[in-house]
């Protein structure tokens, strides 16, 4: 049977606090996958004993806790990616969005779009990634939500449909109105959660609503929702699945209102698994081999085990278990014997997978972010990208007789997408590149844990690095020549210019125009 067009593989992006974790426990609450919300939370002792898939996980130490969850709806399979946090913010985050084929994003009412979603959502927007937009919090104070709808508008350059209403915010918070079924959506308790209470009007006129709403709250409503549905544009199945317009669920993921509607929208307009661009030709999921893509290694968290668990999107055929699967370009055949699919509570061995299903894949480090795996390995998927650093740091190394253990830490934590490490042409001292500040402190922990490896990082003379290329050899030769006290080479030995600013990169870009500097790089 044909399971493509019940697949919906997608992530949540949003700014640390916006409430993604409540989201998701939500999403997998009402998707049925865990009785009680907080369990994605809990990572005590006796949830982990639950599943033999735990224990093994205690054993090798491996963490894949909430990487990606599974949980099935009406017939749908929905796999959620997790995009790690702030402590965590790296490529990877990045790396995770080439892996889905929509998202959701999660802004807090009271805060409007901050700068990682944003980040987030303008790689989203590299791949035409089609967003559905959760404003969160409703239950609090928070901005008019014209305000709200015109940032996103404004910001990210997106139509936006208001799919849902809040009636008032915070202490006068009354309920949401959904506007595409006209039903009215209501608290109970005293904790004023949504229960399920639904009162099903035929319209913003019907009468029922001035006898449940205060007089105030139901003309807000009124005056506010035919304004909206006036001055946004309708919604548009295929504008949306474009890119270029995001329906707006107004809700509240603690208090669980509008959480029902956005698996709806997920499971009716979000995209089943897509052609993925590769080389020869892009690979639509209904080929009949089994291709996939590792856009996430994770590492053994246990310094005394190697293992790692390489993330495989799949993207077309029926995988099975035990199937062989090689590499494109490097390495043999591996035969994947215990591939596990990540259900919210368990790990499973997975028997088979789908296009559009995540499975992890325990190796001893032979596989790499960004490898093609394939029966036949003909094929390579193309645009997971590396990006530019925006940070530069010399390693200083406080023992030198140590410099073969850190060349190894290094290239292992930059095919796990932690570091981008580059080793200069002129001098001994390499240098490394992150996108975000805190994966710094994580580098150099992580070195002295696992690697045993003491090391300082010092001020490096750049801040930003491009990619150099030139159709002609001799351009690139006569650039690099002259530049070579900024030059280095990445880890698969393409050569790096390293700027002291992207200013920078703009001259020396303009002074060369043969050279091509680009700020990603595709493997
Ligand atoms: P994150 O993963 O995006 O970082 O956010 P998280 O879900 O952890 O939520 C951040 C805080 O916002 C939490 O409060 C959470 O309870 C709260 N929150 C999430 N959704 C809603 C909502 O719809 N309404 C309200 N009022 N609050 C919400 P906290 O006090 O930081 O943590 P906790 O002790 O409650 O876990």
């Amino acid at each position: 049977m044909n399971k493509i067009p019940d697949r919906r593989t997608f992530a949540i992006i949003s700014h640390p606090d916006a409430g993604k974790t409540t989201l998701t426990e939500k999403l997998l609450l009402f998707g049925g996958a865990i009785h009680l919300a907080g369990e994605v939370k809990a990572r005590g002792a006796a949830r982990r004993a639950r599943s033999d898939w735990m224990k093994i996980e205690q054993q090798r130490g491996i963490s894949v806790t909430s990487s990606v969850m599974t949980f099935e709806r009406e017939g749908i399979t929905f796999n959620l990616l997790d995009t790690p946090g702030h402590e965590d913010f790296s490529e990877d985050t990045y790396r995770t969005l080439t892996a889905v084929d929509s998202a959701v994003m999660v802004i807090d009412v009271a805060k409007g779009i901050e700068s990682q979603t944003r980040k987030l959502f303008e790689v989203c927007r590299l791949r035409s990634v089609p967003i559905i937009t959760f404003v969160n919090k409703v239950d609090r104070e928070g901005r008019e939500n014209f305000e709200t709808l015109d940032e996103i508008a404004d910001l990210l350059a997106l139509d936006v449909t208001p799919m849902t209403w809040p009636v008032g915010l915070g202490g006068q918070f009354e309920g949401v109105y959904d506007l595409v079924g006209n039903r009215l959506l209501l608290p109970e308790g005293p904790s004023r959660e949504f229960q399920g209470k639904v009162i099903q009007t035929s319209g913003l006129d019907d009468p029922q609503l001035d006898e449940i709403l205060s007089a105030q709250g139901v003309a807000k409503l009124r005056e506010d929702a035919e304004l909206a549905m006036a001055g946004y544009a309708p919604f548009d199945a295929e504008a949306y699945r474009n890119g270029d317009l995001t329906p707006v669920y107004f809700g509240s993921a603690l208090k669980q209102f509008g959480v029902d509607a956005l698996i709806g929208a997920l499971a009716e307009h979000a995209p089943p698994p897509r052609p993925q661009p590769a080389e020869p030709a892009p690979v639509a999921p209904t080929n009949d081999e089994v291709t996939g893509f590792i856009f996430k290694v994770q590492a053994n968290m246990d310094p005394n085990h190697r293992d790692r668990i390489a993330f495989m999107r799949l993207c077309s055929g029926t995988f099975k278990r035990g199937m062989k699967l090689t590499p494109t370009g490097h390495g043999k055949p591996v035969a994947i014997h215990s591939p596990i699919l990540f259900f919210a509570q368990d790990r499973e061995l997975a028997e088979e997978a789908f296009p559009g299903d995540i499975i992890g894949i325990p190796n001893h480090g032979t596989l790499r972010v960004g490898d093609t795996m394939s029966e036949k390995a003909q094929v390579r998927f193309t645009g997971l990208p590396n990006f530019a650093p925006e940070i530069l740091r010399r390693v200083a190394l406080k023992d030198p007789t140590k410099t073969k253990q850190l060349r190894k830490a290094l290239d292992d934590m930059a095919e796990e997408g932690v570091t981008q490490v580059f080793y200069p042409e002129i001098g001994a001292n390499i240098v490394i590149g992150v996108v975000g500040q805190l994966q710094l402190d994580v580098l150099i922990s992580r070195l002295e844990a696992e690697y045993k490896v003491a090391a300082g990082l010092e001020m490096a003379p750049f801040e930003t690095a491009r990619w150099v290329s030139a159709a002609d050899p001799k351009a690139l030769k006569a650039f690099t020549d002259i530049n070579r006290s900024a030059m280095a080479k990445d880890r698969d030995g393409n050569p790096v210019f390293m700027a002291k600013s992207a200013w920078e990169v703009g001259y020396v870009a303009e002074r060369y125009p043969d050279v091509t500097f680009a700020a990603t790089r595709e493997r």
